[in-house]
């Protein structure tokens, strides 16, 4: 269940709201931050608080990237699959990353620390090819630059990562 400040501040989100259904997708991103991805419970609360049925909240869940309906690892790892990151060889750039994680796209390495999900244009790109980790900006990548930044990731110095 979502404690009680979590639904003290989804119902004070949806006061006045004249269709609360408007705001499902913030919804969702609330209840998946509490219970780190948009379980089945969390799906059935959330329908609930917003006036849905489960299976009309399950339709929106699974058209949204950015909403996750199975656990994901510590890092969720975006590598844009848009057009111009195509021009850029972004097929290189998801192989290597796979191949030194381990992992298919969609899976999560067994240690729990990375997700990699493709998704479409993230919406740089001149800085193509490039992902996101968790929301976070990375490009242009190449196959040495993403083995620092997951390097640097595993190690837990985030701080540095942020330098381009
Ligand atoms: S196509 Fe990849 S950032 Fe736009």
């Amino acid at each position: 269940m979502p404690d009680d400040d979590l639904r003290r501040t989804i119902l004070n989100m949806l006061q006045g709201v004249e269709h609360p259904r408007e705001k499902a997708v913030d919804v969702m991103y609330l209840l998946q931050r509490q219970y780190g991805y948009l379980c089945d419970e969390a799906l059935v609360v959330g329908a609930e608080l917003l006036g849905m049925t489960p299976l009309e909240l399950e339709e929106l869940a699974t058209f949204y990237d950015f909403i996750y309906r199975r656990p994901v690892g510590k890092y969720v790892i975006h590598v844009c699959d848009g057009v111009v990151c195509w021009m850029h060889h972004e097929d290189d750039i998801f192989r290597h990353l796979c191949a030194r994680l381990g992992v298919r796209p969609g899976e999560t390495t067994a240690d729990g620390l990375f997700t990699v999900l493709p998704t479409v244009c993230i919406g740089d790109c001149d800085k193509a090819p490039a992902m996101l980790v968790n929301g976070r900006f990375y490009g242009p990548l190449t196959p040495g630059r993403v083995d620092e930044i997951l390097e640097t990731l595993r190690s837990g110095d985030e701080e540095r990562v942020l330098c381009p």
